[in-house]
């Protein structure tokens, strides 16, 4: 029995936060099934789907699969999905040749998807690191750099590519210079001005992206150790460089930006939205996904509970959209039921 007397305290947060109802109505910011962007990973053949080991519940779909699956999430809700392909090591080679192979597995994937669930939004990763044989996001010169300037020649080619087999948004994710705007010169010039450009702006040289190597088998052959890419990616340490790199992909005509990876960066997702008047994606990372997947099955975090902190918190920092492995598991549980429309976030 507390004997403590009263406080002379007319300022009392707690009373808002007493009953359901009220935390409810004081809500301020509830992620929306509108939100959610899940990334696939797809693989040649129609044999059955490969687990992930670093990624629990996440697979690589033959093209059948990969259809059945979003006509499903489709149905509950999905509005978009991020393609990525797990490319044969065979198809592999310096120049990353068969990213421009307008027969490519992604570019298939994306036909038959837009054939089967015209609706859905597909959104096409730009990149060389699928097809390379070094992993590198783009070729290298003779002293063993990535080139540049050869680099975004190529991704403008890919651009147009993907607009042909009917992606909807292109999303250069290599961290080259200048690649927006000469893909969106490219994209328009070939009849393709409706295609919009989600451009990962402010990608962070990060640890996190290890599962997501294991999944489209770009990790090294030679070494186990992780590629460096610290001469285009952005240093974990430098938030200016980071705006420096918002404000140029919007002045050269993305349509989104993104913060890669999310939740250790939501300083830079906050200043993107409060800075720059486009929508703003985040992307949760395969890491970001292990690592809560992992201390869960530990028995050490609760899997549900961390899953929608860790999105709201993206979601509150400024993300409109966010890239998520967790979409699917969202979708079937229904975690957002009644949320979906009208719930206005802040
Ligand atoms: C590469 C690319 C990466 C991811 C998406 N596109 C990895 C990298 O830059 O090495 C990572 C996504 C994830 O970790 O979930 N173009």
């Amino acid at each position: 029995m507390s004997t403590s007397k009263i406080l002379d305290l007319p300022i009392r947060p707690r009373r808002l936060r007493r009953t359901p109802g009220l935390r409810a109505m004081v809500q301020e910011t509830a992620l929306q099934l509108d939100d959610l962007i899940l990334p696939l990973f797809v693989v040649e053949g129609e044999g059955e789907p490969e687990p992930i080991e670093s990624m629990p519940d996440v697979f690589r779909l033959p093209i059948p699969q990969l259809i059945e699956k979003c006509r499903e999430l489709f149905e509950l809700g999905l509005r978009g999905v991020a393609l990525f392909p797990k490319v044969p090591s065979q198809k592999k080679d310096d120049e990353g040749s068969e990213a421009l192979n307008s027969n490519a597995l992604v570019l298939n994937a994306a036909r038959a998807l837009k054939v089967a669930i015209p609706e859905l939004i597909l959104v096409g990763d730009l990149a060389l690191d699928p097809y390379t044989t070094h992993g590198h996001d783009g070729v290298l010169d003779l002293s063993g750099n990535v080139d540049n300037d050869a680099t975004v020649a190529i991704l403008a080619e890919m651009g147009v590519l993907a607009a042909n087999a009917g992606i909807d948004i292109v999303a250069p994710s290599d961290m080259m210079d200048g690649r927006i705007a000469e893909i969106r010169r490219n994209l328009d010039e070939s009849g393709h001005a409706q295609t919009a450009i989600m451009a990962y702006s402010a990608k962070f040289a990060s640890a996190y992206y290890g599962p997501f190597r294991e999944a489209v088998g770009s990790e090294r052959p030679e070494n186990n150790s992780s590629i460096d890419k610290r001469t285009y990616q952005l240093s974990p340490a430098n938030f200016r460089e980071a705006q420096h790199e918002l404000l140029l992909d919007e002045r050269e005509g993305a349509d989104f930006l993104m913060v890669k990876p999310a939740e250790p960066y939501l300083d830079v997702i906050r200043y993107a939205r409060d800075n720059v008047n486009l929508p703003i994606v985040a992307y949760q990372v395969s890491g970001e996904y292990a690592r809560i997947w992992a201390a869960a099955e530990r028995g050490w975090l609760d899997l549900e509970a961390c899953m929608m902190e860790s999105l709201t918190s993206i979601k509150r920092s400024g993300a409109d959209l966010i890239l998520t492995y967790f979409a699917e598991r969202i979708l079937r549980d229904r975690h957002l039921d009644g949320t979906s429309s009208g719930a206005e976030s802040s």
